[in-house]
């Protein structure tokens, strides 16, 4: 945290809330340094430590996302989660427009928007309520200003 900029180099000016939620955004790790755990659909209940893992290795700093190999990463940035998205390429399903609850779900259960389960590549996430919160603040910032 310590350059305000973006991925872009534009100023980026976070409420303290917005801070601590790019820190799990960038880092995967939550309140005072906690390392976060994630749980994978392939993997079982265990819960397993995101060393080296978060949000912005797959989805991208600026959460547009991209391909690798087969696998779509979702570009979660607000203004495309916030609408619809029809069956097209190179989504294959459709899916309703995200609420904050439903993105909670989809950060924590992989459930998206209309209740079908995410590719098994996206970690089912373990946060506090207070992380998730400040998670969906700076996932706000995505995309927008
Ligand atoms: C290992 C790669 C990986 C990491 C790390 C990851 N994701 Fe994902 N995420 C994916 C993939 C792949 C998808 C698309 C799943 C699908 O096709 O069903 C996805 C889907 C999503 C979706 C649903 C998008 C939609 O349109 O339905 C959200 C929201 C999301 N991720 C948020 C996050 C957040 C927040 C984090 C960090 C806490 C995170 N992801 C970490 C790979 C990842």
């Amino acid at each position: 945290m310590s350059t305000p900029t973006r991925a872009d180099g534009r100023i980026e000016n976070l409420t303290a809330d917005e801070a601590r939620g790019k820190i799990i955004y960038t880092t995967g790790r939550g309140a005072a340094g906690r390392l976060l755990y994630f749980r994978l659909l392939t993997a079982g209940e265990r819960a397993l430590p995101a060393s080296g893992i978060f949000c912005a290795n797959c989805h991208g700093a600026d959460g547009k996302g991209g391909r690798e190999g087969n696998i779509v990463m979702a570009d979660i940035t607000d203004g495309t989660l916030t609408r619809p998205l029809p069956a097209s390429p190179p989504w294959n399903k459709a899916r309703a427009a995200y609420t904050d609850a439903l993105l909670a779900r989809a950060i924590t259960q992989g459930l998206d928007s209309s209740g079908q389960q995410l590719d098994s590549s996206m970690p089912r996430w373990v946060l506090s309520e207070s992380e998730l919160q400040d998670l969906l603040k700076y996932l706000k910032r995505l995309g927008s200003r």
